[in-house]
């Protein structure tokens, strides 16, 4: 993960360099530091902890110049020490290096390099790229390259980065040239900003918004030379290349936290309009059937599908689950949910006519984005569900479809989720109605799509409920989550809710399955979490509860408005709006979001910026 930041210009750079860093903290926040170069020197300022910490830091120690790196770090070598922050130095401290991505060869290079006599000072991968860049420039000096000219700087850094294996995302200054900023990328996202006689330099478009809307996001295996005037872009194997500048889409004000104590609340608090922008000019009333304007496949290339793959890491995966259960039901076209992480390096059998589809709020998720390579290699149709505009994975995919959920910045998923699953379920109307669903069972569905947002509105209320009741229950630290059919996939995802920002530990389980193992685990202090709306298999959850009582492990009860039953049986309920089977999940997650968000609050947790975890996991 990690995030890294840049610019050469004439301004002055560290508070760019902050502000970016701020935006970009979701992909990390282990620690903090930027490199400012002025008058042949270069300035570093760095410190475990967050952003906030590196600007106190510099509050106390300012910097001064115009060209200069930042970066926000999740570890991947290394512990999160000061010394092991990002910048690094390379040689005595010609070079300046930050870095995203993991260079897995780097034992090998450090050995070589210490042979060498370079001194390392940390225990990070990156440390390598930078004495090697230094070393390199060192060599082609000696060799009679002219130390004072720029291809000498750019030579170095081709050389180092044919050495790596890994990914990387590179920024590289040079001491002695004080208006040189050097980008490579293989892997890990890149974009440059273009202003009027300046340069920006970031890991996605948000830092750059509010300083300009022209951005060339670089591909692998490309350069960005860049100075104050002058952009050079240079791909390994085809040498120098004509950058295609886009325009990026302002970021939306949603990043204001308002008058939420935390993005998860507000996130939360979003669904019901989330979910309606993901419906928004989709649904076509006079047909009965869904529309999609990016699908890029046209309806005779559709109905040939007879496989579909769903591939996504963590929530997505979740909402791939219920993806599954919709498109099975609505199209009878069989459906695998596949992790990502696996995926890239499995070899399923594929038929011809299998598409794919990776699912992702961020779009740069490294797993995600390299199964659906690995798919779109093989050649079949690779199409994007995904939240982020001009993200990696968006911008690869054969088309796709947005979330349109505005930025999502709590580290724990939750208003993609629903809008995730709100697409799939258009999505499966969409291929439903194009076999075997009639229009009145299209309209039928379309009925109750429009509802949802109202529907969710109403769930919301179930809040004080969950304040209430969450007290009872913080203390514990083993839960189970329990639901069969489509609130399966709704388990899972309320487990990871809560261990992921309460550090609690949950596993969700299909209902049914709990007696093959999971039951021993009950106990008076371990509570279940059932999820147990009215439907077609409510009294076989109901008997899986009933074995859960019968050895005294409290009850959590998500269940209907009105079900007076479950209030004998369950501990505590909390109640929310009846919806089809179909549609349950987009009204069922709220609750089990507001209990993790509650418990995590209780337990003095922070709840948007958990510990060990990065919104964006863009290694592997
Ligand atoms: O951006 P993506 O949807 O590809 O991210 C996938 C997972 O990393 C993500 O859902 C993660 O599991 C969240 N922290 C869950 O809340």
């Amino acid at each position: 993960m990690c995030g890294i930041v840049g610019y050469v210009g004439n301004r002055q750079v560290s508070q760019i360099l902050l502000d970016g860093l701020h935006q970009l903290e979701y992909r990390g926040y282990d620690s903090a530091g930027i490199a400012v170069a002025n008058d042949g020197e270069i300035a570093i300022r760095k410190t475990a902890g967050r952003v906030t910490d590196l600007d106190k830091l510099l509050e106390a120690n300012p910097v001064n110049g115009s060209l200069g790196i930042g970066h926000t770090r999740w570890a991947t070598h290394g512990e999160t020490t000061d010394v092991n922050s990002h910048p690094h130095i390379g040689g005595n401290g010609e070079v300046v290096v930050v870095h995203n991505g993991v260079i897995e060869n780097y034992q090998s290079l450090r050995t070589s390099l210490t042979e060498l006599g370079y001194v390392f000072r940390t225990t990070t991968d990156t440390e390598v790229a930078a004495h090697l860049v230094a070393h390199h420039l060192e060599e082609r000096i000696k060799l009679g390259d002219d130390a004072d000219d720029v291809e000498t700087c750019i030579r170095a850094v081709q050389l180092s980065i044919a050495k790596f294996k890994g990914t990387y995302g590179l920024g590289v200054i040079f001491q002695n040239f004080p208006n040189l900023l050097i980008a490579a990328r293989c892997g890990s996202p890149l974009v440059i900003g273009i202003g009027q006689g300046e340069f920006f330099l970031a890991s996605d478009a948000s830092p750059l918004v509010g300083y300009t809307e022209k951005v060339v996001y670089l591909q692998d295996h490309e350069m960005a030379i860049l100075t104050p005037h002058t952009f050079d872009l240079l791909h390994r194997d085809t040498g120098q290349q004509s950058p295609s500048i886009q325009t990026i889409d302002q970021v939306s004000s949603d990043s204001d936290l308002g008058d939420y104590p935390h993005y998860m609340l507000k996130e939360i608090f979003e669904q019901p309009t989330t979910v309606q922008n993901a419906m928004r000019g989709r649904l076509d009333l006079d047909e009965a059937t869904a529309v999609f304007g990016g699908l890029n496949l046209d309806p005779q290339q559709l109905r040939r599908v007879d496989r579909i793959v769903l591939t996504a890491c963590g929530t997505s995966w979740h909402a791939g689950l219920v993806g599954e259960y919709l498109l099975e039901e609505f199209t009878r076209i069989p459906v695998e949910v596949e992790y990502a992480s696996e995926l890239r390096y499995r070899n399923p059998p594929q038929t011809d006519t299998t598409m794919v589809f990776a699912i992702t709020q961020s779009g740069e998720t490294a797993d995600t984005l390299a199964a659906m390579r690995e798919c779109k290699r093989k050649g079949h149709p690779t199409l994007a569900i995904c939240n982020v505009v001009g993200s990696t994975i968006a911008r690869e995919a054969d088309g796709g479809i947005y979330l349109h959920a505005g930025p999502e910045i709590g580290v724990a998923s939750t208003k993609a989720f629903t809008s995730q699953v709100m697409v799939l379920t258009l999505l499966a109307l969409y291929l439903g109605r194009m076999r075997h669903l009639s229009y009145q069972a299209g309209q039928r569905m379309i009925d109750k799509l429009q509802q949802i947002p109202q529907q969710i509105e109403k769930a919301l209320e179930c809040y004080d409920v969950v304040k209430d009741i969450s007290p009872k229950y913080a203390h514990c630290n083993n839960y189970l989550y329990l639901g069969r059919l489509y609130n399966f996939p709704v388990a899972l995802e309320g487990a990871l809710k809560l261990k992921e920002i309460s550090y609690i530990h949950a596993e969700g389980y299909p209902a049914a399955e709990m007696k093959h193992g999971p039951i021993a685990l009950i106990e008076e202090e371990t509570p279940s979490v059932f999820v147990i709306p009215r439907g077609s298999i409510y009294p076989k959850v109901m008997s899986n509860l009933e074995e859960v009582k019968a050895r005294k492990g409290p009850v959590i009860a998500i269940a209907c408005e009105g079900d007076e039953k479950i209030a004998e049986m369950a501990d505590d309920v909390i109640y929310v709006p009846e919806v089809d089977e179909f549609l349950q999940p987009l009204i069922t997650a709220i609750p089990l979001q507001l209990l993790a968000y509650q418990i995590a609050l209780l337990r003095g947790c922070n709840v948007d910026r958990p510990r060990n975890l990065a919104k964006s996991v863009t290694v592997e």
